[in-house]
């Protein structure tokens, strides 16, 4: 069952630029694209633990400010030569608000 949690609006994000959400599992990042789409990724590189939230975005995709792997916002899916991908997270954005679904990373949370 998805447990939508308020975490800022969209325009607290710069254009193309991220924010980091801290959960028990670690930090997410959130990204804000050049068309004002919101999507959430895990902030670790699968490469060697890169902060994705300081990558370079382009079109719906981030690159790794440490060695430039790229990957996909939509799948977390690495592109081109390079293998691996990073977990993404259910995002949906209502009146301006960015509603992240708490249930896929903190399951006793969504209990209650
Ligand atoms: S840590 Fe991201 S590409 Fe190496």
């Amino acid at each position: 069952m998805n447990d939508f949690v308020d975490i800022g609006a969209v325009e607290d994000i710069p254009v193309r630029a991220a924010r980091v959400v801290k959960t028990p599992q670690g930090c997410i990042a959130v990204f804000r694209t050049a068309t004002n789409k919101v999507y959430a990724i895990d902030d670790k590189c699968p490469h060697k633990g890169g902060p994705l939230s300081n990558g370079i975005q382009h079109d719906e995709s981030i690159t790794c400010p440490l060695h430039n792997w790229v990957f996909d916002l939509n799948t977390g899916q690495a592109k081109g030569a390079d293998e691996g991908s990073v977990k993404t997270y259910t995002i949906k954005v209502t009146d301006g608000r960015i509603l992240m679904d708490t249930s896929e990373f903190i399951p006793e949370m969504a209990a209650e």
